[in-house]
């Protein structure tokens, strides 16, 4: 693509159009402090100039298949943002030209779904959360903005950090997990890593959390249904990891899809004004999701686009991203004193504020350079590795089978999984390119080669019926010393509108397995997917099991690495692996039965506990914890301490150890769930060397609680302090 004159013209020489030669209004000053010029320019602005500003439109074709919109050749220069599906620096550069000759030049906001990555993918988000390395995930995020923003795109729709527990729901992939605290950590560093402390640098993009709120709780896992839940829950469950995101600096809120107990996300002025703007403060602005206003009318609370429009808007819903809903009708919806100019300008100065936080209207155009200048810089991959190998979970480990010994000669590479590298990206990963990732089989060949022959197999398909392979993955079974058996999910299983309705591979795959088992040759099942899955049938068949996820372009390489023992697993779920479907949802946090006794609410025909923790992962060293160390066992409620404890490396490698701290109150006047995570800490410990982890506590903060209206509160009475397999009584006067 070629620059224009003008716009070759204005780059050389700082000038621009007809509204950058004027230079003379207030709002162009860039000495000007940003609420003065968002207060000058919308002062200038006419309704449909205003109008503009609240609608997104898309740039360039969509390849997500759920939100199917036209390549758009001919979006207004006064629109206010842009969902762009390019990559192109220069046709923003060209979209922006187009908005700066518009009658007041205000630059165009580009927003793009950077969910785990840009171009260079890394884990996704689930697995992410298994690393519990904030700082390494906001090293990512900071990855990704630095990729986006130079194709120029200045906000990214992350990070997600929906609470969920039913993973039939494809969306699980995305989130950080069953737990808020876990969910809320996560979201503070993908702000902080996206935003930076600046965000008009070139190398950063705006955050926006979403979807808010409760999307997680879809009834049955299925994606855009109703929600059941309470306000106690929102408060104890969903509504903390945005407050922790907002917190953190968070740009921008994107409103969700999900009916909540009757009351749409993204008509729910309680959500959406009081808690997030009176209570928390949120200056930055909420865009709806992609058509959540005019569904509302099919959710049952607006009678036509107009009325969804004003629920919508006054509830606190600042962007319509498209739905066509607001520049049609807020005009007949002022007229009829419905909503008033004050809010339009409340909701279009919002928006304003990010444009020149962001510098678009000082720096409205991006360098043009290369793509090979752009992405997969080798600096950007190492953090992508890194991601993927910390966020590998080893689930199972008999007799230490891994890593494989130096006298396994052969080892037979089987499963779809294999030859499957497009999958390792995961879903949202739409400019991820199969030829980016390093796919299993690459890694294997890297990491093994003269060292073990490798015997190559697909077996099977992902899901059909084609057994024809299964023959040619029994002899290389049998040839070999070890089975690398990989399986799992293709990656369009997860992600939005991307359900199961069970979380056991499909049968097909399960048949290749015990196929390979009879064979009788130690079995290391390897697995790559983007929720928990059912093992009920496949655990019993492997000796070791490795959840690598769906790592993004690193894909085989760490797993290789672990393979080999290069790299000593480290990371651990957080989210539960259920024993099967049956048992969904199960969560670590649940509350109290009646009948606690002989386990909670038991099943007649499977186990009523997990086949694996939140928290579970093991690793090629031992770790013993020592003895809890406190101070004193009484407290005063406003007094703030330290708990320690000392965990050795008993093994004979090093090793990293991550150390959850979770606090159970027995007795409350709302009932509380069995335990609650409210720390984590990270340590490489070498081996034979202790390492101090450190918890501290403030009471109201990490042992009260919250009510139904969101009110924090700390009774007195006994506490504990769960950690390892410690249990430690405390008590607050
Ligand atoms: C999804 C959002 C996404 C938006 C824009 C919606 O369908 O729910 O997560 O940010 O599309 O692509």
């Amino acid at each position: 693509m070629i620059f224009s004159a003008t716009l070759m013209m204005a780059l050389a020489t700082g000038l621009t159009t007809q509204a950058e030669q004027a230079k003379k209004h207030p709002y162009q000053d860039v000495k000007r402090p940003v609420e003065e010029r968002v207060a000058d320019l919308v002062a200038r602005m006419t309704l449909e100039e205003k109008l503009g500003q609240l609608t997104q439109l898309t740039l360039g074709q969509n390849t997500n298949h759920n939100n199917i919109a036209d390549p758009v050749g001919d979006v207004a220069g006064e629109t206010g943002s842009v969902i762009y599906f390019g990559e192109d620096p220069e046709i923003h550069n060209l979209m922006q030209e187009k908005a700066l000759k518009t009658r007041l030049g205000i630059p165009v906001l580009f927003g793009y779904d950077v969910i785990h990555g840009f171009r260079t993918i890394y884990p996704i988000s689930l697995a992410q959360a298994a690393s519990w390395d904030p700082e390494l995930v906001e090293l990512a995020c900071a990855v990704a903005a630095r990729e986006a923003r130079a194709s120029g795109v200045a906000w990214t729709f992350s990070p997600m950090i929906d609470v969920a527990r039913d993973p039939r729901w494809g969306r699980i992939a995305e989130g950080y997990g069953e737990d808020a605290y876990t969910n809320g950590v996560f979201a503070a560093a993908s702000v902080r890593g996206y935003q930076g402390s600046d965000m008009s640098a070139a190398d950063r993009v705006a955050a926006c959390l979403k979807h808010y709120v409760g999307y997680g709780a879809s009834e049955a896992g299925k994606d855009y249904v109703y929600t059941e839940i309470s306000r106690q829950t929102l408060w104890d469950t969903y509504l903390p990891p945005y407050q922790a995101g907002i917190e953190a600096g968070a740009a921008t809120v994107m409103s969700s899809f999900n009916d909540i107990s009757g009351v749409p996300g993204s008509a729910n002025p309680y959500l959406l004004t009081e808690v997030l703007k009176n209570r928390w403060g949120h200056k930055g602005f909420v865009v709806s999701d992609w058509g959540s206003i005019q569904q509302l009318v099919n959710q049952g609370v607006a009678a036509d686009n107009k009325e969804a429009a004003l629920k919508a808007f006054t509830a606190g819903v600042e962007m319509d991203m498209m739905n066509g809903a607001y520049a049609p009708h807020m005009a007949a919806l002022i007229d009829e004193g419905k909503v008033t100019m004050a809010q339009v300008d409340d909701a279009v100065s919002r928006i304003l504020t990010l444009k020149f936080q962001l510098g678009l209207f000082d720096k409205p155009f991006v360098k043009v350079v290369p793509e090979s200048e752009r992405y997969l810089q080798p600096a950007s991959l190492a953090v992508a590795e890194k991601l993927a190998e910390e966020s590998i979970v080893l689930l199972k480990n008999k007799d230490g089978l891994l890593p494989l010994s130096a006298d396994v000669k052969r080892i037979a590479l089987i499963g779809p999984m294999v030859e499957g590298d497009t999958h390792l990206l995961g879903s949202w990963s739409f400019h991820g390119r199969e030829e980016d990732v390093f796919g299993i089989l690459e890694g294997m060949k890297g990491e093994f080669g003269g060292k073990a022959e490798l015997l190559i197999a697909r077996g099977s398909d992902f899901d059909g019926e084609d057994r024809s392979g299964f023959e040619e993955a029994v002899r290389a079974a049998s040839a070999a010393d070890v089975v690398v058996l990989c399986l799992g999910e293709k990656k369009q299983w997860s992600g939005e509108n991307a359900s199961r309705s069970t979380i056991a591979l499909p049968e097909i795959q399960q048949a290749l397995a015990e196929e390979i088992a009879r064979v009788g040759k130690p079995v290391v099942l390897v697995l790559s997917n983007g929720r928990p899955l059912e093992l009920r049938g496949l655990e019993p068949i492997a000796e070791s099991i490795v959840e690598l996820w769906q790592p993004g372009v690193a894909g085989g390489r760490p797993l290789a690495g672990v393979l080999s023992g290069r790299v000593n697993p480290s990371g651990k779920l957080a989210v539960t692996f259920p024993y099967s479907t049956g048992q969904i949802p199960i969560y670590y946090n649940h509350r109290q039965s009646a009948r606690p006794w002989g386990g909670q609410g038991l099943y007649q025909d499977i186990p009523s506990t997990p086949l694996y923790d939140f928290g579970h992962g093991l690793s090629y060293t031992t770790f013993q914890y020592g003895d809890v160390v406190l101070p004193k066992t009484e407290f005063t409620v406003g007094e703030k301490f330290t708990v320690r404890i000392s965990v050795r490396n008993s093994g004979d490698r090093s090793g990293i150890e991550t150390v959850h701290w979770f606090i159970n109150d027995p007795v409350c006047s709302i009932s509380r769930p069995v335990k609650e995570l409210k720390h984590f800490e990270r340590q490489e410990i070498p081996a034979g060397e202790s390492r101090e982890f450190v918890f501290d506590i403030d009471p109201l903060r990490d042992l009260g609680y919250v009510d139904a209206d969101g009110r924090h509160f700390v009774e007195p009475g006994d506490y504990f302090i769960i950690v390892g397999e410690a249990r430690v009584r405390i008590v607050l006067k």
